[in-house]
């Protein structure tokens, strides 16, 4: 890969440690490759800030001194940074876990710990270059902003933060960019049928991108594109999508031959009743004012003045709750728990539920892997709330 004189005298160390590693890992991700050089990125979002997933890696990230060149967001982390001691999390779990949040913080990095970067002000616009890590914002950033970055890690995105570059490959090019399938759907579709859509689609596509045909009757809400890029980015390898009339780049894209049916009953049977559920959790990816509002509606409609009598939990990011304050307030009135900085996957508070209800294809995929096996129902967001009373 070239590099620049300057990039040069980063990689030889002459502007320290930090930026000499960040460059050699941006390096080493282009030359495999086959990019031809760095290119500047407007935004990074950065992975790996749960200490339940990265556990004592964070110790590199210490070491590190300098600041990002670029605005940087932070994913969620293992627990809510101002009501942990409401959460069920050890005491050394908290104290790693403020370790990791400040390590990012000298950096430059705005923890805000959120999944939903999109949502809260690191809002890429259509052709911006971007090196973004979590594969549901990749997806919504890539498919439903039309910005360009390619599935980043946790270390590629922080590396590209602290050069304020990312190799120029894959993405970030427009002719990798097209459709190598065409995946219809033959019935309409609401609400959680997003997420069942997600899984199949990521199951079906694996590392191909596809355009998907919707009936001309579904006009997908921004919500639901959420659900659908995280339920694809939990189940395939593939970091974009278009949908027909709807996703920005579809309109000058080709039309592949390769084709896949889906039909109405290959999402009904995600919603075959297995057990009850103990547990209810919706905010995964992270909820958007809409949601709240519309999760309060439904709890207004479903109580008949009664709280919920199992556990519910909400998530959101801290800026969507401190703004929704009326409405998280009344939500929280029904007995609900509104949750900040973190999720049901990634913190340890969650590992001991039996079966897990909600609305999301991420944790239909995630919970039973990463939460003490637990079973998961997926169900519309209506359906979870009334399975709460
Ligand atoms: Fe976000 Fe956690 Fe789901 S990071 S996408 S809420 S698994």
């Amino acid at each position: 890969m070239h590099l620049t004189k300057e990039e040069e005298r980063i990689y030889e160390g002459e502007e320290g440690w930090a930026r000499k590693k960040a460059m050699e890992i941006l390096v080493a991700i282009g030359d495999i490759n086959n990019a031809s050089q760095l290119i500047p990125i407007k935004s990074a979002h950065i992975s790996g800030a749960s200490y339940k997933t990265i556990g004592d890696a964070f110790e590199f990230i210490n070491r590190l001194e300098g600041a990002v060149k670029v605005k940087s967001t932070l994913n969620p982390t293992g627990m809510d940074r101002e009501n942990w001691n409401a959460m069920n999390v050890s005491e050394k779990f908290v104290t790693k876990q403020q370790e990791v949040i400040n390590a990012y913080k000298k950096l430059g990095v705005s923890v805000e710990c959120t999944c939903i970067p999109y949502l809260i002000g690191n809002t890429p616009k259509r052709g911006e270059h971007i090196a973004w890590a979590e594969s549901s914002a990749v997806l919504y950033a890539n498919s439903v902003l039309g910005a360009r970055t390619n599935m980043e890690g946790a270390p590629s995105a922080l590396a590209a933060a602290l050069i304020g570059k990312t190799p120029s490959y894959g993405l970030h090019h427009a002719e990798n960019r097209e459709p190598e399938l065409r995946v219809c759907v033959n019935c309409a579709l609401t609400d959680a049928d997003y997420s069942a859509l997600g899984f199949l689609i990521g199951d079906l596509v694996g590392n191909k991108i596809p355009v998907i045909e919707l009936p001309s009757a579904s006009l997908p809400s921004t919500d639901e594109l959420k659900h659908l890029s995280a339920a694809i980015g939990a189940t395939g390898s593939v970091g974009l999508y278009h949908i027909e009339g709807i996703t920005p780049e579809a309109d000058a894209i080709g039309s592949p031959a390769e084709r896949a049916e889906i039909e109405k009953d290959d999402l009904e049977r995600f919603y075959a009743e297995n057990e009850k559920g103990d547990v209810i959790a919706i905010g995964c990816p992270h909820c958007s004012a809409s949601e709240l509002q519309r999760i309060y509606a439904l709890l207004k409609a479903e109580s008949g003045g009664r709280k919920v009598r199992k556990e519910f939990f909400i998530f959101t990011a801290r800026a969507i709750k401190e703004r929704m304050q009326d409405v998280v307030r009344k939500i929280e009135d029904y007995g609900v728990k509104v949750i900040c900085d973190t999720c049901f996957v990634v913190s340890p508070a969650f590992e001991h539920y039996k079966c897990v209800v909600t609305n999301s294809g991420k944790m239909l995929r995630y919970v039973p892997l990463l939460c003490g096996g637990a079973n998961v129902r997926l169900c519309k967001t209506e359906e979870c709330v009334r399975l709460a009373f």
